[in-house]
């Protein structure tokens, strides 16, 4: 049986991945706001000290960290898009990776929107750790410059310490899911000034359909797995599409 911590996992795809897990036999600890083995506010330190002062009470090791929890842009506050999506995300895998056993997995959720924000200063900010600073620069911006943006630097993150990790046997990879029907995407969707654009987002994925969460955590599984072992700082786009249909010339 091996044993993974999860962020986000009471809804959405953080759910999906959770009974994926269970279903095969795996133990899952689940951080999340309400219903979780640890409830803790990720957007916080003391949250996120919480969070993984948590999982490491009802664990030793841990075969995998799956950070998923997550803000979408209808969230009208950039500062927390921000705090959540990219800062909770890091200290959670910080605060978790040694216990990660060799052959270790580490799973970050992205976004096909990530590539579309700019690497910009807000994008630094982030990387150099300056919490602080990143927020109060996003703060007067749109939600979605917050979302596109912290997962765009989350994705570099990823990429950057995947490195030292690699020398430990540890894998870390992401994934970077287009439009997936959640409880965060139905936000999305009933947001006045953001569905009608979203709505013809949907509409144009080359596959002709939005992805279910089940999809996304097939990828995420795989990730996980024994055949995904020599995979090491990928960016594993599931948007049937979107991505390729939007910048055919970027890979
Ligand atoms: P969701 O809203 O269904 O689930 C997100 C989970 O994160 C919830 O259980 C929520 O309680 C938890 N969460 C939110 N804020 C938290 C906080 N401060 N502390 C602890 N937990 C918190 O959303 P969904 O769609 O399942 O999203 C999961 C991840 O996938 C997110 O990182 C999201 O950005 C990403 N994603 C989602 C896409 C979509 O279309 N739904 C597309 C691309 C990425």
């Amino acid at each position: 049986m091996a044993v993974y911590a999860l962020s986000g996992g009471a809804t959405g795809i953080g759910a999906a991945i959770k009974s994926a897990l269970l279903a095969r036999g795996d133990r899952v600890i689940v951080v999340d706001l309400n219903e979780g083995d640890i409830c803790a506010d990720l957007s916080t330190e003391a949250g996120r000290a919480k969070a993984v002062s948590g999982v490491r009470a009802l664990t030793n090791t841990l075969d995998g960290i799956i950070p998923c929890a997550g803000l979408g842009p209808s969230v009208k506050s950039p500062a927390l898009i921000t705090q959540v999506n990219y800062f909770g995300a890091v200290s959670f895998v910080e605060g978790l990776q040694d216990l990660l056993k060799p052959g270790g997995r580490i799973v970050m959720i992205g976004s096909n929107s990530a590539p579309m924000a700019p690497h910009d200063d807000f994008v630094d900010l982030m990387l150099a750790g300056k919490e602080t600073e990143a927020c109060e620069f996003i703060a007067e911006q749109h939600p979605q410059s917050a979302y596109a943006g912290s997962k765009h630097a989350l994705l570099c993150w990823m990429r950057r310490h995947c490195l030292a990790l690699a020398g430990n046997g540890i894998l870390m990879n992401a994934v970077a899911p287009g439009f997936v029907d959640t409880p965060l995407s139905d936000k999305v969707l009933a947001d006045k000034e953001l569905g009608e654009v979203t709505k013809a987002f949907c509409e144009s994925v080359p596959i002709g359909r939005v992805a279910k969460p089940a999809e996304v955590a097939d990828v995420v599984l795989f990730l996980l797995g024994e055949q995904a072992r020599y995979i090491c700082g990928s960016v594993l786009f599931i948007d049937g599409g979107h991505d390729a249909m939007l910048r055919p010339d970027s890979f």
